[in-house]
């Protein structure tokens, strides 16, 4: 397509807002490892227009500096161009940031004046280091000093129940009163007009509204109240009409041009002194697309010169403003909503589970109780009907003891925000300059055919903060114009370490609309097995969500050019094939150089005899096939066979191909301990959750929490041995002293824990304070080593067809079954895919050992083809039986190289592309017809015996039905 055409877009888009066409600008820089730097302008990294421009820039009193610029709607500069189709310019000016403030119309603020924002998120959000968090939207972080003052308040203060007389309970009672005062300080009004509800948060608020508001049910008189809300609602809000729809009240959605159209046309209310009361709901800014509605729509509609809907009555007005106030101020004397929710940790990130619902004084009297609950009754009797409630709304319906010493950290919070930024209005500018700039770079993107980069779903051009909080929400797509799913750039963005939200975000309507969503589309959805919250992001190549990248106020540049080179390398990588750059040393998500050289290759001494030598044994693959138990139980110092012999694999198959057709199995692997290294063997017992000793261990951290290498990717370098006779587990890692830990609990002395694994409850031990220090030590932090208990059964989700009722299998440690496999041919199809798009063409990126470690496979086959695993139905091995459940659907962890533990090549983003975006690799197993009267076995050169699907033709399921990796 010739550059600066725009693709056709889908039926479903039209009405979107065209992004104009650039010319498609080649993108340079480390990530497209072509000379260029990415970000290298003078804003990439604190230069004339980073952080380092922005303290240039900073005035005297404190304030951001504002760099006014002249110009029409975009400006004169290189926005401007953008923005009115021209050409983009070349990849390296992409992001400079300065260019993008030069050309800006309108002054531009970064940072908080005097305040460096570097130190400040050094001192106060150092555990950002090396993360992208882009999910403020979501919950914003705290700083730490909030969280030290907090605690030194609560060491230094006696703080009792509120509702006792005592000292310390009147200096809780006085405190929180306080906080009340300094909240609606916060909201420029006072307790003349407001009052300040504590609830559990937004959604809490909403609820109590619902449940209070002096609803009136259709009778003879009228019609009855109406409770109105905008379509762009949260759940939350939406949520409110199950209350209204008990009380025969009408629920009307109302789109956003509906209100607007209202709003020019002056739509008053037919009978102005009818009293009847209304509730119109609309949040001051959408959760899904950051739009900001205007504030005036509350003065306007509770004046009655404008209605939502044409009815008599009196409208009261509720302003959603939960993600709203998390970057803006809120000026509540001069936009007097009726009641206005809000959680606290969008604001500063602690605490959670406290917000506020504050209401206006006039409308607070109106408010129902319905329940009571402990401090709110001035009186009543226990034995009668008789509850006579406080006076104080406050009092009235802050049903129990309130969270106050939570109360008492949102001093702390308030004090600790004013003293970072300088208050809101700077955060509001701050946050939107940065969304400004992201949305325009990524305007301005393109493939070489002139193709946009990302579909953006907004209704403003991010032009001023009154109209765009700091959300962008978007799909990426493909050259072609084929979104790529959520779910997918979730996975990439995670490799880079850069955090964002994906799905739906709890705002089905605005979802809805900006992705074309119908209302029936959304059923066949949920048919299809899709879910708000999971990964299905396509079906029938329509998303089901999008991604979503919001800014706090501690957010910057270097955030905002960090997610830009992650989207230019995802379309570098769409455009040319080329795998996805591997994160530069120092580059968040990637491990630096030092730590690359010092990793030791997880798997490396898979060959020795002993798990407490590195000495070789004889390699080979014995061509006797093994039908005896020989290899197993052997004491050290003799070769432990529990140990494998190291086996060729490829030899392997090729030997064995010849008299024994062609499906063998070539590899056997265990992993012993969940997510660290595979303890590779030539013949293993069969136990009753698979391979013996498979996934019987887990590492968790200080809370007791299972880690995988998403989190922690240093797991695969922790290389346990599984030494049968001596029955014990020999750990070892690089520079640290080989540990053993026995293979079984010590009866009694044992104290049984409960853990979570894949959302099960799994009953386990911990292994005791030797190892959890070893592991502690070797991690650098807290960590415990767990072990599933022997007497706990855990019963696998999905049932093996023919199973008898009441006799479902079951697992260790595994995520989702006993057993993966995976066929040499498919990993060979895979490593092919992967070479060739080796730009040199010379080098094997991949070796077949290294690929096939990735998958974290039990058994690996040779086959005929590649992904005929796919069409079985039913394996034989000898006389054991496994049954098909299906194919494994894979995350980012294959990304993961297995010997150290660095996420450096995209086999994620190729697998992908080459499985239709399905990303399914391996199949599950799990053994059927097993009779533990007799031992059994699994052993290499063994023959597989695939019996086919009935309908061999593989359909595919929606990944939420599928099943979910199995790799840690
Ligand atoms: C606009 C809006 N309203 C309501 C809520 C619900 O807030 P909470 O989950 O804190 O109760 C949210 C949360 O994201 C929101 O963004």
């Amino acid at each position: 397509m010739k550059a600066g055409t725009s693709l056709p877009r889908p039926r479903w888009e039209k009405g979107r807002k065209e992004l104009q066409p650039c010319e498609s600008a080649p993108l340079g820089g480390r990530a497209a490892g072509r000379g260029a730097t990415l970000g290298s302008g003078p804003g990439a990294s604190g230069g004339r227009g980073g952080a380092a421009g922005a303290r240039r820039g900073r005035s005297r009193a404190g304030r951001p500096r504002h760099f006014p610029r002249p110009g029409g709607r975009y400006g004169t500069g290189w926005r401007a161009w953008v923005m009115a189709g021209g050409a983009a310019p070349r990849g390296a000016e992409l992001l400079a940031f300065a260019r993008f403030r030069d050309s800006s119309p309108q002054p531009l603020a970064y940072g908080y004046g005097p305040r460096s924002l570097r130190d400040m998120r050094e001192r106060e959000f150092g555990r950002l280091a090396g993360t992208v968090y882009l999910d403020h939207a979501g919950a914003t972080l705290f700083p730490q000093s909030q969280l030290t003052s907090f605690t030194n308040d609560l060491m230094e203060n006696v703080y009792g129940n509120p509702h006792s007389q005592n000292i310390s309970s009147k200096l809780t009672h006085d405190t929180v009163e306080h906080v009340r005062y300094r909240i609606l300080e916060h909201f420029h009004t006072s307790t003349e007009d407001y009052s300040v509800i504590f609830t559990a948060g937004s959604t809490a608020a909403l609820k109590l509204v619902a449940e209070a508001f002096p609803w009136v049910s259709p009778g003879p008189e009228s019609n009855g109240s109406r409770f109105c809300y905008l379509i762009d609602s949260h759940t939350s809000v939406v949520g409110m009409r199950k209350v209204t729809t008990a009380m025969n009240v009408t629920s009307i959605p109302v789109r956003p041009e509906d209100v607007r159209a209202a709003e020019t046309r002056g739509t008053a209310a037919s009978d102005p002194d009818c009293q009847l009361p209304h509730l119109f709901c609309y949040p001051a800014q959408s959760n899904f697309s950051g739009t900001r509605y205007p504030l005036s729509w509350i003065g306007e509609v509770k004046a009655g010169r404008m209605c939502p809907m044409s009815v008599p009555g009196k409208w009261f007005v509720l302003l959603d403003a939960a993600s709203y106030v998390s970057t803006s101020p809120l000026d509540l004397s001069v936009h007097q909503a009726d009641f206005v929710p809000l959680s606290f940790y969008k604001i500063f990130g602690f605490p959670t589970g406290l917000g506020a619902l504050l209401v206006n004084n006039r409308v607070a009297p109106l408010l129902r109780k319905t329940y009571f609950g402990g401090g709110t009754a001035a009186a009543y009797l226990a034995g009668e009907d008789f509850y006579i409630p406080r006076q104080s709304v406050a009092e009235r319906f802050e049903d129990g003891t309130i969270s106050f010493l939570d109360v008492i950290a949102l001093k702390h919070g308030f004090d600790a925000l004013e003293r970072l930024t300088g208050g809101m209005e700077n955060i509001k500018q701050h946050t939107f300059t940065l969304a400004q700039y992201t949305y325009t770079a990524l305007c301005a993107l393109r493939y070489p055919n002139g193709a946009p980069v990302v579909r953006i779903y907004s209704d403003s051009e991010f032009s001023s903060p009154e109209v765009q909080g700091p959300v962008i929400n978007f799909n990426v797509l493909d050259h072609s114009g084929n979104i790529i799913g959520y779910s997918q750039v979730d996975k990439m963005a995670s490799l880079y370490n850069i955090h964002v939200r994906t799905g739906c975000f709890c705002n089905t309507g605005a979802c809805q609309k900006h992705l074309g969503i119908s209302d029936e589309m959304v059923r066949k959805h949920l048919e299809a097995g899709h879910v708000c919250g999971d990964d299905v992001d396509l079906i029938d190549g329509h998303p089901t969500g999008s991604v979503r990248i919001s800014f706090g106020y501690m957010s910057t540049l270097e955030d905002a050019q960090a997610f830009l080179r992650f989207i230019i390398a995802m379309q570098l990588h769409q455009c040319d094939g080329q795998p996805l750059p591997p994160t530069t040393p120092g580059e968040v998500g990637a491990p630096s150089e030092s730590e690359a050289q010092d990793a030791v290759p997880a798997t490396v001494d898979r060959c020795s005899s002993s798990p407490w030598e590195d000495a070789p044994t004889d390699s080979g693959v014995s061509n006797d096939l093994p039908t005896t138990v020989a290899a197993v139980g052997l004491h050290p110092p003799l070769p432990m066979a529990t140990r494998t012999q190291q086996i060729p694999s490829e030899k392997a198959a090729g030997v064995l191909d010849g008299g024994l057709g062609p499906r063998v199995i070539t590899n056997l692997y265990l992993y012993p301990i969940k997510s660290c290294a595979a303890f590779e063997v030539t013949k293993w017992p069969i136990g009753s959750q698979g391979l013996l000793y498979d996934r019987s261990w887990m590492v968790v951290n200080h809370n007791g929490v299972c880690l995988s290498q998403k989190q922690e990717p240093r797991l695969c370098l922790i290389q346990p041995f599984i030494d049968l006779p001596q029955k014990i587990m020999v750990i070892k890692a690089k520079g640290m002293e080989p540990i053993a830990v026995p293979l079984e609990e010590n009866g009694e002395r044992t104290q049984i824990c409960q853990s979570k694994v894949c959302a099960d409850r799994v009953n386990t031990y911990n292994c005791g304070e030797k190892i959890s220090s070893w592991l502690s030590r070797f991690f650098g932090h807290p960590c415990q080593l767990l072990k599933q208990s022997s007497n706990f059964q855990r019963s696998a989700k999905k049932r093996v067809k023919d199973q008898s009722a009441g006799s479902t299998a079951t697992l260790s440690l595994v995520n989702e079954a006993q057993y993966l496999l995976i066929n040499r041919p498919s990993v060979l199809e895979l490593q092919q895919q992967l070479n060739a798009s080796d730009a040199n063409g010379k080098e094997e990126l991949f070796p077949m050992k290294e690929l096939i470690s990735r998958f974290r496979a039990n058994i690996i086959t040779s086959g005929t083809s590649a992904f005929e695993e796919e069409t079985w139905d039913e394996i034989s091995v000898g006389s054991l039986r496994f049954q098909v459940l299906g194919p494994c659907h894979r995350c980012q962890m294959i990304c993961i190289n297995q010997q150290t533990g660095q996420r450096n090549q995209n086999v994620f983003q190729k697998l992908s592309e080459s499985r239709a975006r399905k990303v399914n690799f391996g199949v599950y197993l799990t053994h059927t017809s097993l009779d533990f009267s007799s031992p059994a076995f699994l052993s290499v050169g063994s023959q597989v015996l695939p019996v086919l699907k009935e309908n061999t033709e593989h359909h595919e399921l929606p990944a939420s039905t599928e099943h979910q990796d199995v790799i840690s």
